[in-house]
């Protein structure tokens, strides 16, 4: 479903080819268009529930880049360390009663974008090629 106020439109050219990376992803899509087009107390839950999402999915990224012996798993991980961040002051803000329409509509969309498409993009090439065969080694499946 296309909410009024999407800012990213979810589809095949998104997925990096990894099942539970694309999965995470696509989690992170809805979770970013519902705050997009949602305010007040709505946006200010939301985006507690994305920060536990954007953890879990950041921690999973890193054990794979840990176990396939991905080169750049440092810079990988200052970038999600840093976004985390960013995002904690986002929320504090939102809890201040600030309604940061920018960083919902424009900010973190971008930022989704680019990361998929040079950093998860990158690393899920190197674990397809180094070893890592699917679903057997999935966290998501792995954590049921
Ligand atoms: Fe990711
Ligand atoms: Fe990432």
């Amino acid at each position: 479903m296309i909410l009024p106020h999407s800012v990213i439109r979810w589809g095949s050219s998104l997925l990096v080819g990894i099942p539970f990376v694309d999965h995470d992803h696509h989690e992170a899509v809805e979770m970013i268009n519902r705050m997009a087009g949602a305010d007040g107390a709505e946006r200010l839950s939301l985006m507690r529930a994305f920060l536990g999402h954007c953890e879990e999915h950041f921690a999973r990224e890193e054990e794979m880049m840990t176990r396939t012996g991905f080169f750049a798993l440092d810079p990988h991980r200052q970038e999600h360390q840093r976004v985390l961040a960013e995002a904690q002051r986002v929320l504090t803000r939102l809890e201040m009663g600030s309604d940061e329409t920018e960083y919902f509509r424009e900010v973190l969309p971008q930022w989704f974008l680019e990361h998929r498409a040079t950093m998860d993009y990158v690393t899920a090439d190197f674990a397809l090629e180094h070893g890592w065969h699917g679903e057997d080694q999935d966290p998501v499946k792995a954590a049921q």
